[in-house]
């Protein structure tokens, strides 16, 4: 596995994998991997000949306040684990190769619309365009067939396949399934801020999600009272709720009826750790 900083080295990989007619897949991180990222690239593996995997914690996507500074770099350990899982390449640009003039940058790219505004939207202004900036130029660096991202972060997800077909990219963007411990806690790298109090609570979110999801599944369909009712648990367990929201699947707004798929998405801060999580819920009637 190869390990490059700069854009011409890895132009020269790519240039070299395309005149060979392969197909490349990306693996877009933020590094201190974890079982959740690995799969990310399992899955990249069966989709394309190569693998490419970036790695850069992104200042444009952290609030004020938020954890840029602190948030975990462990570049030698990932290197290793991605060696191990077969990456082909493992691209580590310093801030002045994403960002020439300086982050936060000269050019945004902005998804606007519900989309953006709603859930963690509502509490991080900015974050999905420092997401979808970032992105854009990894995409433009690597030119990927195929990109790979979790949908414990559905609202992202949601948020880049929009933007790869209103841009209209050529790539296909694909979303792998949470990845989750044995007590249903979703992986995620800020699970390591939490202390072993903090961490034994954390599951009740994942059961919280399930229980609604059974309940929309067994019929329920007052939206507001289900949402009301999972907060309240949330709150009564200690955590500081920040949304409790069902929405439809495909474009993440408040359901009107009769919609087949939905989401139940959660954000809640347990200490001064702030967890995401969401359930996709299929209706069959
Ligand atoms: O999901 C993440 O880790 C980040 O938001 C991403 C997609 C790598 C962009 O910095």
């Amino acid at each position: 596995m190869e390990r490059v900083e700069t854009a011409e080295a890895l132009r020269q990989r790519i240039t070299r994998w395309r005149q060979a007619g392969q197909r490349i897949a990306l693996v877009p991180t933020m590094g201190n991997l974890h079982a959740g990222h690995l799969a990310l690239v399992d899955r990249a593996r069966g989709l394309a000949q190569r693998v490419v995997v970036s790695i850069f914690v992104n200042p444009t996507q952290f609030g004020p306040g938020e954890d840029f500074e602190v948030y975990p770099r462990t570049p030698e350990a990932d290197c290793a684990a991605l060696a191990e899982r077969g990456a082909d390449l493992v691209f580590l640009p310093p801030v002045a190769v994403m960002y020439p003039a300086g982050a936060p940058g000269a050019v945004r790219v902005e998804v606007s619309g519900p989309l953006t505004e709603g859930l963690c939207g509502a509490s991080r202004p900015g974050h999905f365009s420092g997401v979808a900036t970032v992105v854009t130029k990894l995409f433009n660096l690597v030119q990927p067939d195929v990109a790979i991202f979790g949908q414990k972060d559905y609202q992202q997800l949601a948020i880049l396949r929009t933007m790869v077909r209103e841009l209209a990219m050529p790539i296909r963007i694909v979303g792998v399934e949470t990845q989750r411990e044995a007590d249903g806690l979703a992986l995620s790298s800020r699970n390591q801020y939490l202390d072993p109090p903090q961490r034994a609570l954390a599951p009740t979110i994942h059961a919280i999600l399930s229980d609604t999801a059974e309940k929309l599944i067994a019929g329920e369909r007052d939206y507001p009272a289900l949402e009301a009712r999972a907060g309240m648990r949330l709150t009564d367990a200690g955590f500081a709720v920040e949304y409790v929201r069902i929405v439809r699947a495909d474009d993440l707004k408040a359901p009107e009826g009769g919609e087949k798929r939905l989401v139940v998405a959660v954000a809640a801060k347990v200490g001064s750790t702030r967890l995401i999580d969401n359930i996709e819920v299929n209706i069959s009637e």
